[in-house]
């Protein structure tokens, strides 16, 4: 496993999985060929020679839009079938017990250091993704660490990260995220709240500060049990935050009262296909310092086309922590948990071993109240039959058009928790602050009071299948 960004990035060279590119321009050029790639499914991208930016300076996008670089950068065996993976990291996130992070005196991150009139956050390539965006975002493969003003625990969350002025960003997080709430209890108190930015970093420590890990919870203690060691921190000589060693760039600051500095953020092309939440005024963060590593690279990690689950294909950010509230409700009967649609975020499907009648109705209105956190989360929930791997789109579509009756087994409830990024929250709800939508629950399995009457599969059996290619090895190679 990498202890950081780059040598992720140096493997997928070494694998045949990168693309350098040189001379482009941060504005829309980095976002403009990152979307192309996706759109591909080509390579990931490693910008250098960035135009008006010093030669080292890049930024590395398209990293994990595909299975395989998934795999390849949070250390899963590539042959492990998609549902599988999501089984395994709830098992072991099942077995949780902290790793807490190691104190170092110093690392790569402080080979650089900004600080007083010397900051400048502009020195570093951050590009305007989109056309519509409403400024420069560093921060989109980002984490960012505060803690908890009254409880000893540090959090880390990825929330977006647009540059204000050359010592100011602002960060954008939807209601409920854990930064939000410690922030807000610094401001209570009459005091500003400590952050520290990061971006560029170790890819566990990015896909756990994207996992909704209940409050109290570490995520960079999480990430060092999913390496099975502790990551290393430096003490932030200003906030006394960790700040992760192996960064490639991190920013130190502090995030005043909204009535003292707020300032308009975004719009940003967001990862539902739409610019729904706009722009509108959000907290910032006056940055006190920045350390970075000799070329640093930042890490963009940006929704692009909504024909690419931008976010990460294997939905382990959603289906995994479904999966693992299933189990702790003594939910029976599951056999997998898969997240599909925009984000990776909007359509769980779960698979049942029907064992009793109601079941799956039982397990679809479970999932649709336990399957929650931002916009749009769990709006379809499809339950299906055991023999249908939840994973496999076709499959499930499949059984949605062949066994489910739309008169009797489908349902939508009222009054869910959606969020701003919701494309589908009206004008005259958003004034309202009414960020509520509805949810679909399907029944998508055999009736279970006529199950043993339901028409018999008229596919090939896995028997049948492995005597046929056993038989002809020739023509199927
Ligand atoms: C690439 C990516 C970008 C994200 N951007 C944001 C964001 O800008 N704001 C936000 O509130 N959540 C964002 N999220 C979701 C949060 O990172 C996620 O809900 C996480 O669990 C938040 O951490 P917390 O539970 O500690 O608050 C993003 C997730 C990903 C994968």
């Amino acid at each position: 496993m990498f202890d950081d960004f780059r040598s992720f990035i140096k493997e997928l060279e070494k694998k045949g999985e990168l693309k350098k590119i040189q001379g482009a321009d941060c504005d829309l050029d980095i976002g403009g060929i990152t979307e192309l790639f996706a759109e591909r499914r080509g390579p990931a991208l490693l910008f250098d020679e960035i135009k008006g930016y010093s030669k080292g300076y890049r930024v590395s996008s398209n990293v994990v839009m595909t299975e395989r670089r998934q795999k390849i950068a949070f250390g899963i065996p590539e042959d492990m079938p998609s549902v599988q993976v999501i089984k395994d990291w709830k098992d072991r996130l099942n077995q949780y017990q902290p790793v807490p992070p190691k104190f170092v005196e110093t690392g790569p991150v402080m080979e650089n250091t900004m600080t007083g009139d010397k900051v400048n956050i502009s020195a570093f390539p951050s590009p305007k993704w989109h056309e519509r965006d409403g400024g420069r975002y560093i921060g989109t493969g980002v984490v960012v660490i505060t803690k908890d003003p009254d409880e000893d625990w540090v959090n880390s969350g990825t929330y977006r990260s647009m540059i204000q002025d050359e010592k100011t960003l602002s960060f954008f997080t939807n209601p409920g995220k854990h930064a939000l709430i410690a922030r807000e209890k610094y401001w209570a108190k009459g005091q500003d709240c400590p952050v520290v930015m990061c971006f560029g970093q170790d890819m566990l420590l990015f896909v756990t500060s994207t996992l909704p890990l209940p409050w109290g919870i570490s995520e960079l203690e999480a990430t060092g049990y999913m390496k099975g060691k502790p990551i290393e921190v430096i003490r932030g000589p200003i906030t006394g935050l960790p700040i992760p060693a192996t960064a490639e760039i991190a920013v130190e600051g502090f995030s005043p009262p909204p009535s003292i500095d707020s300032r308009t953020e975004g719009p940003f092309a967001e990862w539902t296909g739409y610019y729904a939440s706009g722009s509108r005024k959000e907290p910032v963060v006056h940055i006190k310092a920045i350390y970075h590593r000799n070329d640093p690279i930042i890490h963009g990690h940006v929704p692009v086309t909504f024909r690419v689950n931008g976010w990460y294909p294997i939905p382990l950010h959603t289906a995994v922590t479904l999966w693992n509230k299933l189990e702790a409700a003594k939910t029976p009967g599951i056999k997998g948990v898969y997240v599909h649609g925009p984000g990776n975020k909007i359509v769980a499907v779960i698979s049942v071993k029907q064992q009793y009648l109601g079941h799956a109705k039982q397990v679809g209105v479970l999932a649709s109240t336990l399957f929650s956190g931002g916009a749009c989360t769990g709006r379809y929930v499809i339950v299906v039959d055991d023999d249908i791997d939840p994973a496999d789109w076709e499959a499930v579509m499949w059984a949605l058009t062949t066994r489910c009756d739309p008169e009797t087994a489908i349902e939508i409830v009222t009054g869910y928790l959606s969020g701003p990024l919701d494309p589908m929250i009206s004008p005259t709800k958003r004034q309202m602050g009414d960020y509520t939508t509805a949810k679909v629950i399907i029944n998508a399995c055999r009736p279970y009071h006529w199950i043993k009457e339901f028409p018999p599969v008229n596919m090939l059996s896995e028997e049948s299948k492995k005597k046929i290619l056993d038989k002809w090895p020739a023509i199927f190679g």
